[in-house]
């Protein structure tokens, strides 16, 4: 039996202008997606998710043009994708498996919950099965089904969800993780609104594929964010790295991605002594986050707690996707 987890993110600055071009800074967080692999009955891959509640078993020799919307199998079928995708890797897809899913991370909320779901499942079954293949191929590998779920992903939830750490992400470039500081917290507010990441770019996309110079314009402004916010990471500036963020909010308020609740929790965490806050993700309902000085997460934790949304102090994960012992 192989147990692997893989972490939750939180984009710092610039999602949505990611996925045209733009550089984005995203961290992994002490949330975690957790694989089991054990063998099975040859030829099938049992797939279940407690969480979810479902379990289904698939002939492991299923073809890819399986009708999503009609199956209820809809919601395994992407990870299911991932699971062949690697036993074709490992040229074993005569294999049985038995993969378990088990996960902190709350789903559809912009923590990246399916990205590290992905990456955690390609790591088991491919350490389950021997596979010796690094990082960026484990990353590769599950990037099939974030293809499924968001349509037209930038990759910065699977990259992170390997990797860890606090990672600077273009789309082309390959990703650059960050030096580790310890001297800020990161506070998640949930408010529990599931929205669909899909749509939501879909929306900015269109936008893109118009010509619309505003957003055009606003999509290189949070750019710069993003390089300024480089910078003052690695001076340990995080005062200055707070103003970034909120800058960023700002951006993503003007394209129409936030809404009331989420501009309350900002102005609410901000109140209560938070550095920067800002939604993070596709926005439209999902997380929030505020970046703190430790000594006042608790305070603002609270504070996000009494505006109706669900608080989570989290930690950096600096070590992304790894095998857990037994
Ligand atoms: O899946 P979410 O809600 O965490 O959003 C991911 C970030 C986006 O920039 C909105 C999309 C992407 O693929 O980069």
């Amino acid at each position: 039996m192989v147990i692997t987890h893989a972490p939750a993110k939180v984009i710092i600055i610039g999602e949505h202008f990611v996925v045209h071009g733009q550089p984005a800074l995203a961290a992994a967080v002490s949330l975690y997606s957790r694989t089991t692999v054990d063998a099975g009955i040859t030829g099938t891959i049992k797939i279940s998710s407690p969480n979810l509640g479902v379990t289904d078993m698939f002939p492991a020799k299923q073809s890819d043009d399986t009708d999503l919307s009609t199956s209820a199998r809809s919601l395994l079928e992407p990870l299911r994708r991932v699971v062949m995708a690697v036993l074709k890797r490992a040229a074993r897809t005569d294999e049985g498996l038995v993969v378990e899913i088990t996960s902190s991370i709350p789903v559809g909320v912009g923590l990246g919950s399916s990205a590290a779901t992905a990456v955690s499942t390609a790591f088991a079954v491919a350490r389950f099965l021997d596979l010796r293949i690094d990082r960026s191929e484990i990353c590769e590998l599950a990037s099939v089904q974030e293809q499924i779920v968001h349509k037209k992903p930038s990759g910065i939830d699977s990259t992170t969800a390997t990797r860890g750490g606090v990672i600077l992400f273009k789309v082309g470039d390959s990703p650059v993780s960050l030096p580790q500081r310890n001297q800020f917290n990161i506070i998640v507010g949930n408010t529990g609104k599931e929205r669909s990441t899909g749509d939501l770019v879909s929306a900015v996309t269109r936008r893109v594929e118009v010509g619309d110079k505003d957003l055009a314009r606003i999509s290189k402004a949070a750019g710069m964010l993003t390089c300024e916010a480089v910078r003052a990471y690695e001076k340990g500036d995080f005062h200055r790295l707070g103003k970034l963020m909120d800058a960023n909010h700002e951006l993503l308020v003007k394209i129409g991605v936030s809404n009331p609740q989420l501009d309350n929790l900002v102005k609410v965490a901000k109140s209560a002594g938070a550095l920067g806050a800002k939604l993070t993700g596709a926005g439209g309902g999902g997380c929030m986050i505020a970046l703190s000085r430790p000594e006042d997460s608790k305070k603002i934790a609270e504070a996000i707690a009494n505006a109706g949304a669900k608080p989570y102090l989290v930690g950096i994960d600096w070590s992304g996707v790894r095998e857990l012992s037994q």
